[in-house]
């Protein structure tokens, strides 16, 4: 049974700064250096147009073996039906990296996962971005400036030698540059506890840009550190609003940064839906606050997710804590389970869903006419030092 809200998004207080950026800016006129792009150049077809469905199958077959298309778990429905194949982050990375035959690579998605595929790819392979105005808002929340400032503050408190960078895949091509550039490696929600593993053998703290929720997560759940053995660098604050003192002994120096989407579960939500449904089992993504996902019963990735739900046995009940798409399809994909979300209130990604299906037939049909548009392109330097670090990860065990 599929018990998913439709109640109207309600603003809860979070622990943590609001994105500097308003939502509002999305698309029109926004930061050309942030996640978030320009105005779309090209005329999209009308949504209400019947024909959209037909349009999209027409032009990729018409691109035949010369498009690939790959579909992030939280795209829409009428997206998702049209990817070649679907994944998290990890996945969609290997998968992009493993088509060099493909000469285009249609990501639906946002911004930094095309920087990635287009990192991963040969430099005559073309990547495109159907909206450029999907980006990630946590991503916007480290810029190359800031973690520039951020590395001078740790090398004054005479650590920066001992400290290794690990960037979450949610991150711009400038970011994950900075992270190979000193050593360190990227990390995906899948593998963040292989990745501080091993930067733990290359040096002895770590500076976990930019969710912190994440960093924290693995380093107390699956490091075994304790709470205290992280701080939160706040690259609004002069040093980050950190002493030296608490610099150099802190393991975990982390971004304070976080995914406004996974930010609205709370422990209430958690409290709520036990009491609602006895026997629920709580399974959330580690992007949750730490609180959430201390009391939720499992954790992982959105792969992880549809794995645990496909091995689930019929009649187990399950609250779910990540991207209302993604939710919603695991609930349609088993009648035998009861899945819900996790909060009461609708949590749909704004910038995911940007992708829709007037600009996948306007990405499509332009392709299929000769007509390269919203390419994703890194520049070669950049690209060779995030290349490092996306390799760095693509290496670990
Ligand atoms: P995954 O790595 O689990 O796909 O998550 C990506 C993401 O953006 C989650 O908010
Ligand atoms: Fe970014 Fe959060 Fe959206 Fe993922 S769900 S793309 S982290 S804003």
């Amino acid at each position: 049974m599929c018990v998913v809200t439709t109640a109207q998004p309600r603003t809860e207080s979070l622990d943590v700064q609001p994105t500097p950026l308003a939502l509002l800016l999305l698309g029109r006129e926004a930061d050309p250096r942030s996640e978030r792009g320009v105005e779309c150049p090209g005329d999209l077809p009308s949504p209400s147009d019947p024909d959209l469905v037909e349009r999209a199958r027409a032009a990729k077959e018409k691109l035949g073996e010369r498009v690939f298309v790959l579909g992030h778990h939280y795209q829409r429905d009428e997206v998702i039906q049209f990817a070649d194949v679907t994944g998290d982050s990890f996945k969609l990375a290997r998968e992009a990296a493993a088509r060099p035959d493909a000469e285009y690579i249609v990501f639906c998605g946002v911004h930094f996962m095309a920087e990635s595929a287009d990192i991963l790819t040969s430099a005559d392979q073309k990547v495109v971005l159907p909206d450029l105005a999907a980006g990630c808002s946590m991503a916007d929340m480290a810029t190359a400036e800031q973690v520039a400032e951020c590395w001078d503050v740790l090398t004054d408190a005479g650590i920066a030698e001992r400290v290794v960078p690990v960037s979450y895949m949610n991150s711009s091509a400038d970011i994950k540059a900075f992270t190979g550039k000193h050593g360190g490696t990227i990390c995906t929600s899948s593998n963040a506890k292989k990745a501080l593993d091993w930067a733990f053998e290359q040096g002895e703290q770590v500076l976990f840009l930019p969710d912190q929720h994440l960093g924290r997560n693995t380093a107390v759940r699956d490091l075994g550190m304790s709470l205290d053995d992280c701080v939160l660098y706040n690259p609004h604050k002069p040093n980050g609003g950190l002493t030296v003192e608490q610099l150099r002994a802190a393991k975990m120096i982390l971004w304070r940064g976080h995914c406004s989407v996974h930010g609205r579960f709370s422990i209430d939500s958690v409290r709520d839906v036990r009491e609602r449904i006895p026997g629920v089992n709580v399974l959330v993504h580690p992007e949750c606050k730490h609180e959430v996902v201390t009391a939720a019963d499992y954790v992982g990735s959105t792969e992880y997710i549809i794995k645990v739900l496909d091995a689930a046995p019929a009649g187990s009940k399950w609250a779910i804590g990540t991207e209302l798409n993604l939710v919603r399809r695991v609930a349609q994909a088993h009648p035998d389970k009861e899945v819900v979300f996790l909060d009461r209130t609708v949590c749909f990604c704004s910038t995911m869903n940007r992708i829709d299906l007037p600009h996948l037939v306007w990405a499509l049909e332009s392709l299929a006419e000769g007509n390269l548009v919203n390419q994703i392109q890194v520049d070669s330097e950049t690209e060779s030092f995030a290349k490092l670090a996306l390799e760095r990860m693509l290496a670990l065990p």
